[in-house]
């Protein structure tokens, strides 16, 4: 697919139909998934892939409430690929230790060098990737945050690791459209003019 058509076609998708992805599929998206760029190279981003039933249910839970309030269907449940992104902050203290990067930062404190977390840009970047993927499969994708420690406990993701949110991959249900009474779903994209500032703010 185009990717000026991929872009444009990346929206969240917040229902599912029951019709599994196929693994093929989930092996293409993550091997793009790990393409992102990482400061330092670090590549401290790393995913829990999940398909069984039966954990996915478990980590739907806390959603399925929050959801039946925003008038969406349980569609944490529904996807048959939940995707746990998580990011290490350990490795880019580490790798920012390094000699390279200690030459270049020997009068940089850590507390100025961590004001914006790589680890969460990165995780992001990967997020991203993981969206656009899976819609240059002709699939859907959707993304919702929160749930850190309950996803570790599920998931035995170590203590290093901070699950940022999950990305949800699946078929969109085409009904999918009409749960359009959501807060986020009524606003507008912001104009160009207003979020680009040329030469200065
Ligand atoms: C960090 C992050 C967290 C999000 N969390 C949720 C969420 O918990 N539930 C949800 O329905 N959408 C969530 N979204 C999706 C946004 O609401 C959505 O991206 C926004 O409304 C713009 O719509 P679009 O992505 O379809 O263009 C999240 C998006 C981001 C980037």
């Amino acid at each position: 697919m185009d990717f000026v058509d991929v872009v444009a076609k990346r929206r969240m998708a917040r229902s599912f139909t029951d019709e599994p992805v196929a693994p093929e599929a989930i092996e293409r998206i993550m091997d793009i998934a790990r393409r992102g760029p990482s400061a330092g190279y670090s590549q401290g981003v790393e995913f829990v892939v999940v398909t069984e039933e039966a954990t996915r249910a478990e980590i739907a839970k806390p959603f399925a409430a929050m959801h039946q309030k925003s008038g969406h269907p349980n569609f944490v449940g529904q996807a048959p690929v939940h995707i746990v992104i998580c990011a290490n902050a350990e490795i880019y203290k580490s790798r920012y230790k390094e000699p390279d990067k200690m030459r270049v930062r020997k009068d940089i404190s850590d507390d100025d060098l961590w004001r914006i977390p790589y680890w969460y840009t990165d995780a992001g970047c990967a997020m991203m990737l993981i969206l656009l993927a899976t819609v240059n499969e002709g699939l859907a994708a959707g993304f919702v945050g929160g749930g850190i420690g309950r996803l570790r406990r599920l998931l035995d993701i170590p203590e290093d690791d901070t699950p940022i949110g999950i990305a949800l991959i699946g078929h969109e249900a085409p009904d999918a459209r009409q749960y359009g009474d959501v807060s986020a779903d009524k606003r507008q994209r912001r104009p160009l003019a207003d979020v680009v500032h040329r030469e200065r703010w």
